[in-house]
């Protein structure tokens, strides 16, 4: 039988943590047990239950410094990395981010509040948003936090606002440059159908309105080509647009200092997945930028990337307990976990594959078998793993999903009034919590019986 747990036997890259399945410290304890920076999940799940979301601190600081060091080393000129704060949001991951020098992307006064809660500083900050509210957008100009414009609308606002503080507001604009990204292929297109940013067959329009507009200084551009994607191609190609979009808008007055060329890297939830290197990414970035600023005999803009899911998800898994079976002869044996779409809506939102294994023996080769992971959400399509591989397990036992850093606990719910899980860091033998577990009480926190329903029952 195919052996479905050789990813564990893998050689781990440092330097890289998205060309690996699990993060950087994973190791099997001597009574076979799987721990993860230093910490035994079975330890863990003890002193905090499961499910149970757990970061490893080196594989995230690995991630965060191997594109810091690849813009040193290919990129001459200033440079700033921004964390993608939609992939994992929350107080500490703020902190550490900035710790390791990023700035960070926000898309709501949520995700704002928390990064400055978090110690990153308002000028690492943009704001994104294709429907930001007038307060959100208030918020962000009192903050002296950069906006990122995505349409007419807000422009219109910030002008309103410029003009009535009475001193300049520098924006960047987000447009559609042409690129779209599926996982697996590219193409270049005239438009592109996107909610976000403005088309590019519109820029120079919008640069003739913008240098009308007595407060509003655009500075920077940003264009961001999709996610998950392992081809370097549309990211020479968006370098290149974006040094033409430049030049454009030098044509109106505007001095473009800002690029900004999204996220984007994909990372390896699966054998089948292989994703370039980080260091392969920011090169391929960095110089067809260089490039393209040298034929045009441009100065080198300060460079802006803005990596989520590279820099969360291998650091990243899920421990769930086994709870129930269903053998459904000659179709299926259906495996129950305590978690599910609710704790990791990726499976049945977009079909995500994922690399799991038993916490406990994980490279016991005997009487495997292949389950269906289901969760415990009411919802037949709540099924986390159709076909997982498994040593004999039994209720109680424990699974570990790799890959669930980003975009699981940021798109969680409450379905089914099922309560977030908790989040616990790992270091060095330590286990810190970062997110408590939400208890169904918490859950009626925001529930209100008017009065008069109140007398009734
Ligand atoms: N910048 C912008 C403007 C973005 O919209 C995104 C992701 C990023 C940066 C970060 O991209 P990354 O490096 O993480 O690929 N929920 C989906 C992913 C949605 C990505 C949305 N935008 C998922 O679970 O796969």
């Amino acid at each position: 039988m195919e052996e479905k747990t050789s990813f564990l036997n893998k050689t781990i890259n440092l330097e890289s943590p998205n060309k690996n399945i699990v993060p950087i410290t994973t190791s099997i304890n001597n009574d076979g047990k799987l721990s993860i920076g230093g910490c035994s999940l079975e330890d863990l799940v003890k002193r905090y239950e499961s499910p149970l979301y757990i970061l490893d601190e080196i594989t995230l600081r690995n991630s965060c410094r191997a594109y810091k060091k690849a813009l040193e080393k290919y990129y001459p000129g200033e440079s700033l990395p921004i964390y993608a704060s939609k992939a994992n949001s929350s107080i500490f991951m703020s902190n550490l981010i900035a710790s390791e020098g990023f700035g960070l992307d926000a898309v709501s006064e949520g995700e704002l509040l928390t990064a400055l809660k978090g110690g990153v500083k308002n000028e690492k900050i943009v704001f994104h948003g294709n429907n930001k509210s007038n307060k959100e957008i208030e918020f962000a100009v009192q903050q002296n936090i950069k906006i990122i414009v995505d349409n007419d609308h807000d422009l219109d606002r910030l002008e309103k606002i410029s003009n009535s503080l009475n001193h300049d507001l520098e924006i960047m604009i987000r447009f559609t440059p042409g690129i779209e990204c599926h996982t697996h292929e590219y193409i270049r297109t005239g438009s592109f159908d996107s909610k976000f940013g403005f088309g590019i067959e519109n820029l120079n329009n919008l640069f003739e309105v913008i240098s009308n507009k007595k407060h509003l200084k655009l500075i920077g551009l940003h264009a961001h080509i999709g996610s998950q994607i392992f081809e370097l191609e549309p990211h020479k190609d968006l370098g290149e647009i974006m040094i033409n979009v430049i030049l454009e808008a030098k044509k109106f007055g505007h001095d473009i200092k800002e690029l900004n060329v999204g996220g984007g890297l994909g990372i390896k939830y699966t054998e089948d997945d292989d994703p370039p290197s980080i260091d392969e990414w920011v090169k391929t970035i960095s110089l067809s930028v260089i490039e393209a600023c040298k034929k045009n005999r441009l100065n080198l803009p300060i460079l802006m990337c803005e990596p989520g899911r590279s820099i969360v998800s291998t650091a990243g898994v899920t421990v769930y307990k086994i709870g129930s079976f269903k053998e459904i002869p000659g179709i299926r044996t259906y495996l129950s976990v305590d978690g599910g779409m609710s704790d990791n809506p990726r499976p049945i939102t977009y079909q995500s594959n994922y690399s799991a294994c038993l916490v406990s023996n994980p490279l016991n080769n005997s009487s495997r078998k292949k389950y269906t992971v289901a969760g415990k959400h009411c919802e037949s399509g709540d099924v986390l793993f159709k076909e997982l591989e498994l040593a004999n397990c039994k209720t109680g036992d424990l699974i570990c999903v790799f890959g669930t850093g980003a975009y699981n606990n940021s798109m969680s719910s409450n379905y089914n009034r099922i309560p977030r899980p908790a989040a616990v860091i790992v270091s060095n033998s330590e286990a810190e919590i970062i997110q408590r577990r939400e208890s169904p009480h918490d859950l009626l926190k925001y529930d209100v019986l008017p009065d008069r329903f109140i007398k009734q029952s």
